[in-house]
């Protein structure tokens, strides 16, 4: 069974398989935007939608936290480009 979650300690979402960590993104707080600079799935599991998993549910996140978010990471900046619903979300 796999879960989503954001861990604000930890500046990470992750994608859990059990309790362990299968992938995740990390982001910082720069200027009132959430900055997600990277996202890994863990070897052996790219390609299977786990890394889309998680930029939707960081993207549906930071849009629930009111935030815009600036996608330096490149799966992230893609992924919004194939998801146009997102695109309000990118900051200026
Ligand atoms: C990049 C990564 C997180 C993608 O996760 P994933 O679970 O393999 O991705 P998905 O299965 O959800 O793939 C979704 C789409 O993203 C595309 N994609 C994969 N890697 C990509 C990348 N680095 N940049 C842009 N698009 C990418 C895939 O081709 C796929 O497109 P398709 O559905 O048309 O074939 C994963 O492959 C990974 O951990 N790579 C190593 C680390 C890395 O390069 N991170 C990105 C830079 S921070």
């Amino acid at each position: 069974m796999s879960e989503l979650r954001n861990d604000p300690a930890k500046h990470q979402y992750e994608l859990l398989s059990g309790d362990q960590v299968i992938g995740l993104a990390r982001y910082r707080h720069v200027r009132g935007a959430v900055e997600i600079y990277h996202t890994e799935v863990e070897d052996g599991h790219e390609g299977e939608g786990l890394g889309s998993q998680l930029a939707q549910f960081a993207l549906d996140d930071v849009r629930a936290q009111g935030q815009q978010v600036i996608a330096t990471c490149p799966f992230i900046a893609s992924y919004i480009e194939r998801h146009p619903a997102y695109q309000d979300l990118v900051q200026p």
